[in-house]
Parts: C-alpha cells; sequence; structure tokens
C-alpha cells in the first residue's frame, strides 16, 4: 500500500475533477459506500473460486465474529446500496458514479498495488444496447480527455446466463480432451469455473485456447442481435473496438457485454479499466430483475499511462518575500487582499522568519511566477518590488496598484 505524496496527490486531484466534471455531463450522479462490507457481499457476487475472493481479499473477523471484507472493487457494494436504499424508486436517474481506494492482496509491480483506487460507474434499470453504448462513449471520451492515446477498446460478449452456461460445458469438455496439456492451475480451474482457463497467460495454454470452442457458437438469437448491434452502434460512432473471443473477465457475475481498456504504455498489467453487463446481479442480491452494466478504471494505471505533464494543471502561485516586522503584516495584510481577489490564486508567505536569500529560494522552490519583495526601505516607501520570476525583471509599484497589477499580469482575460 502506496503512500500519495503533494505533487502525485495533485495530479490525482486534477484527475478526479475532469472526471467527475465529465461524468456529471453525462448525468452521473455520485454514490460513496463504505470501505468495509460484509464479506459476502463479494463471495456471493464476484464468486468463490474468482481470484478475487480466494486469494485477494482482506477478510477479518470484529470482536462479534462478523466476517468483514475490505472493498476489493465497487459494483458489489453499489448493487448491496441499490437494494438496501430502494434506489430504483429514487427521484433522480439510476446511473451512479464512484471513486475511491479498493484492496487487493497481490503481490506489488508496476501498474497493481494492495490499496488502489478506482474511478467507475453504475448504470441501472436497463439492458438496453444504447446503454451499452452510451458507457463505452463516455468511457472512451474521458479517457481522451484526460491526454490519453494509443488504448485499445477490447470487446466481446458472454450471451445471457444460458448461453454463458453452455458455453462453459462445450468448454470443459474440450479442455477435458487437452487435459494433459494444461498446466496445473488450469487443470483445477478447470472444474471449478472453467472459463477462468481463458484468463491464462502461460503459453501451452494460450496456444490451446486458440482452437477452443468460440462463444458465439453458443449465443441466442437475442445475446448475438445484442452484441451486432452493439458493435454497428460504435462504428456509427466512430469508436474503436477490437474484438476479443476469450475475452470473459476475472468476476462471475457478467453476462452479455464485457469488455476491457488496454494501453502498451502499461507492460504486464496492461489493463486500464474493465467493465461489462450484469444482468443477474441485482436479483441474485436480493433485488428485482434489472438490468445493469458498469466500469472502472484503474486511477495508478491512467496515471502511468498520461503523458505526466498532461494532467497537471499548474495553479498559479506568488510568493511574499517579507523582510522585518512591518513588512511582514504588510505581507500578511496583502496576501489577505489578494487570495479575497484571486480565487485560484497560490500565495506563499514566509512563516519561517527567513533570510531574505533564503526566500528567494523559497519562491523559486514554489514555482512562483511572481514575487512581492517588502523590505524596509519598500515599507518606507509605501512600495513594494514585483519581480518576474522567468526574466527577472523588477518594477516599482504603490501598495494600493499591487492587487491590480498581480490579477492583469495573471488572469487577464479570464
Ligand atoms: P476489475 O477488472 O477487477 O473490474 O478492475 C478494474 C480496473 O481496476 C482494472 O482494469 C485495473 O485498471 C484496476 N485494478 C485492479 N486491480 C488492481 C491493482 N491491484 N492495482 C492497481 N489497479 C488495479 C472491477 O473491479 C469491476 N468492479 C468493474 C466493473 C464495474 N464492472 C462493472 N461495473
Amino acid at each position: 500500500m502506496e503512500d500519495i505524496l503533494p505533487e502525485e496527490a495533485e495530479r490525482r486531484f486534477n484527475l478526479e475533477m475532469i472526471a467527475r466534471e465529465h461524468l456529471e455531463t453525462h448525468g452521473y450522479k455520485e454514490i460513496r459506500t463504505p470501505v468495509l462490507e460484509d464479506a459476502a457481499v463479494f463471495t456471493r457476487s464476484i464468486g468463490e473460486a474468482s481470484d478475487i475472493v480466494s486469494k485477494e481479499m482482506y477478510t477479518f473477523n470484529d470482536k462479534k465474529g462478523r466476517l468483514f471484507a475490505m472493498r476489493p472493487e465497487g459494483t458489489a457494494p453499489i448493487v448491496r446500496a441499490y437494494i438496501e436504499h430502494g434506489i430504483d424508486k429514487a427521484a433522480y436517474e439510476p446511473k451512479l458514479y464512484y471513486m475511491g481506494p479498493m484492496f487487493r492482496s497481490e503481490r506489488p509491480q508496476k501498474g497493481r498495488s494492495r490499496q488502489f483506487y478506482q474511478i467507475g460507474v453504475e448504470v441501472f434499470g436497463t439492458g438496453s444496447v444504447y446503454a451499452d453504448a452510451e458507457v463505452l462513449s463516455q468511457l472512451s471520451g474521458m479517457l481522451k480527455l484526460f491526454g490519453i492515446r494509443g488504448f485499445t477498446l477490447k470487446l466481446n460478449t458472454l450471451g445471457c446466463k444460458n448461453d454463458k452456461e453452455k458455453y462453459s460445458e462445450n468448454l470443459k469438455n474440450y479442455l477435458e480432451r487437452e487435459k494433459n496439456r494444461l498446466c496445473p492451475n488450469c487443470r483445477e480451474r478447470m472444474n471449478k469455473n472453467a472459463l477462468r482457463v481463458l484468463d491464462c497467460k502461460v503459453d501451452p495454454c494460450r496456444a490451446l485456447l486458440r482452437n477452443a470452442p468460440d462463444i458465439k457458437e453458443s449465443l441466442c438469437q437475442e445475446c448475438g442481435g445484442h452484441f451486432n448491434k452493439l458493435k454497428n452502434i460504435l462504428k456509427e460512432m466512430n469508436i474503436k473496438f477490437k474484438e476479443e473471443r476469450n475475452l470473459v473477465r476475472g468476476l462471475d457475475y457478467y453476462t452479455g457485454t464485457v469488455f476491457e481498456i488496454t494501453h502498451e504504455a502499461l507492460g504486464a498489467q496492461d489493463a486500464l479499466g474493465a467493465g461489462g453487463r450484469y444482468d443477474n446481479l441485482v436479483k441474485d442480491m436480493g433485488g428485482r430483475e434489472t438490468g445493469a452494466i458498469g466500469y472502472a478504471i484503474g486511477v495508478e494505471r491512467v496515471m502511468l499511462a498520461i503523458n505526466k505533464e498532461a494532467a497537471v494543471d499548474k495553479k498559479k502561485t506568488v510568493f511574499l518575500a517579507t523582510l522585518g516586522d512591518k513588512a511582514k503584516i504588510e505581507g500578511m495584510k496583502l496576501a489577505r487582499q489578494l487570495r479575497e481577489n484571486c480565487p485560484r490564486l497560490v500565495v506563499v508567505t514566509d512563516i519561517r522568519e527567513a533570510s531574505l536569500k533564503a526566500q528567494m529560494r523559497s519562491a523559486d522552490k514554489s514555482g512562483a511566477l511572481i514575487t512581492v519583495i517588502l523590505g524596509e526601505d519598500e515599507i518606507a516607501k509605501k512600495e513594494a518590488l514585483l519581480r518576474n520570476m522567468a526574466t527577472k525583471e523588477q518594477i516599482a509599484l504603490s501598495m494600493e496598484e499591487i492587487v491590480k497589477e498581480i490579477k492583469n499580469k495573471l488572469f487577464r482575460g479570464q
């Protein structure tokens, strides 16, 4: 689990702001659920045989012996909240977004940590293919807004519950015949959940899977039609995708459309985000039959994929260098005026009573565009020096003119 230090926190904050605005323009509303849940929320939805539940979940018993889990993902808790609070009857559209930390006990590596952050959406109450298209359009639009280029949208369908069961059976029969060529892990997976074998990264298994039955052959007419229609809509909308027949996802709740966004900058952990339909989950968790679709992106991986500078909207900074009590008091007053007049301006004052030389070093470090210098001479003349940190030019101004001049220089036309 990692500390997020100020520079990185600022980049994350900017990213989150861009995401919030984009999501809200698409009619999403934020939901926040606790980081701790009854462990059954996840075992019943993600599946006992999944890696997440069987290996990666942080669970513990509380003093009353109840088994809790630190959430490894956001979908199951949001479905729990959706049912618990009757969100289907709420006055707002059940299009929800969330952002926050998730926990999985995995071996850390580049792009994989034990506490990581997701930004995700869950849309309830529709099985329409237009919901799939809108979710994918919003997601690809948001990634572009982050400044990410060169990502790939991989797309597949698992079909409905019946199709998925039928396919699972076909796949199992195929794997049974080729059992001796499978890795030991897959030989075990095969019996618990044959679909998991499709995720295997070991070469001999991958080679075998190229000839495995295709899920498309198990699709009923409705599911086949849904998938074809989605592909057509995406083409019309100019959203590029790659059909990936072995994409099945590691969580059991999916049915129908599934997708993953990958990016070559990420190496082994190349999934920036992923999602899909889960039309049975609300009912399986005790609610009514409800079509639903969502996705989550991994913030750490998004940060790796974007050009480091792109997401940082550096705030404009002014440093007030002051020497002596009188100047310090004038400086404090000026800082207040600047903050009142320029709400987005960062104003840094000397709170260490450092020498002027040391203050100028701090001004450099703060990235200030302008430094206001107030020494005894300036105070006597009721003036201040305005130093342009890039050109090193200095001009003397009366105290009354400073705020106006800074506003003019830094925020002209805004
Ligand atoms: P997921 O594929 O398990 O799906 O995770 C989504 C994304 O979270 C991944 O693509 C990856 O970017 C990021 N992620 C996962 N594990 C880690 C990790 N250990 N370290 C860093 N990043 C990680 C879900 O969680 C589903 N709930 C998505 C969804 C929402 N499906 C429907 N609605």
